[in-house]
């Protein structure tokens, strides 16, 4: 099992993206193993399908974690990561809530989200985690972030807030522990985790590939192989995380 011992942290002040610096230096060798990268600025945030992630310098959690795995060795990581990262901001009495299948959530406001990216070098498979958290306020236009932007200082008292890098450890040593409960108890014990923070669970939901909708229904929770369950008046269907987004109808 991988601890903090065997991580080796790089900070730096600014970066465009963590996931892309910390993938630029796997495939040029100049890391290897079990990588963080943690920035106090991103220029060129990224969050699923290339859209672009906002992150206010010295005031937002930004950073990647990189292990020597596939990413078919380590599945549904995003539903992990957010889980790990959940029972980090618990500590501090934040009612995080998962949005299926890459989101944090908070009073209903996107806090954070989560980006795996997997890829090959020489030396093997590599596996890139992002999180990003809003830990102050964040300007995020509402046409782009729906129902809005959350974020930690309006549940927590800053006083209390540990500093970037002390929540960016949290959130390390908790994805490690995941990703190692993951692989020893099997995923239906995170299924059951993730259950308990569902988002979505009950809402009715209208499911966009593209931003087009393709079909609408009441979301019903994750099934066993971790696709979306939404119920419709043809039936059951499932939703499998990639192209698909769900929405609030
Ligand atoms: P999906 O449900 O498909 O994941 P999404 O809207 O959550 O859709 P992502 O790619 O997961 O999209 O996240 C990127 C989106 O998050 C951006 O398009 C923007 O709307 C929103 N966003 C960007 N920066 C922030 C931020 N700091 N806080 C909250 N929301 C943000
Ligand atoms: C999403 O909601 O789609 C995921 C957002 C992930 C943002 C983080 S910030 C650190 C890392 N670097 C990036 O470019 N993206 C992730």
């Amino acid at each position: 099992m991988l601890t903090q011992a065997d991580v080796h942290w790089i900070e730096l002040d600014s970066v465009d993206s963590t996931n892309d610096y910390l993938s630029r230096a796997y495939q040029q060798g100049r890391v290897s193993g079990c990588a963080v990268v943690l920035t106090q600025a991103q220029t060129a945030g990224r969050g699923r399908a290339g859209r672009s992630w906002k992150a206010v310098p010295g005031a937002s959690l930004c950073f990647s974690l990189g292990l020597p795995v596939a990413g078919y060795q380590l599945p549904f990581l995003p539903l992990c990561v957010g889980l790990a990262v959940a029972e980090v901001l618990e500590r501090f009495e934040v009612p995080v809530q998962l949005k299926w299948p890459n989101d944090l959530i908070v009073g209903g406001q996107k806090l954070g989200g989560v980006l795996c990216e997997s890829f090959h070098t020489g030396s093997g498979a590599t596996t890139v985690i992002g999180v990003g958290l809003n830990v102050h306020p964040v300007d995020v236009p509402q046409a782009l972030s729906g129902a809005g932007a959350s974020c930690l200082v309006q549940w927590v008292d800053a006083s209390i807030l540990p500093s970037l890098r002390e929540l960016a450890e949290a959130c390390v040593l908790s994805i490690l522990h995941q990703v190692e409960a993951a692989r020893a108890q099997g995923i239906s014990a995170l299924f059951k985790q993730f259950a308990l923070r569902d988002a979505w669970l009950g809402l009715e939901v209208v499911v966009l590939e593209e931003g087009k909708a393709l079909f609408s229904g009441r979301a019903m929770g994750i099934d066993e192989n971790g696709a979306y369950l939404i119920s419709t008046s043809n039936g059951l269907r499932s939703v499998i995380a990639g192209d698909l987004s769900l929405r609030v109808a």
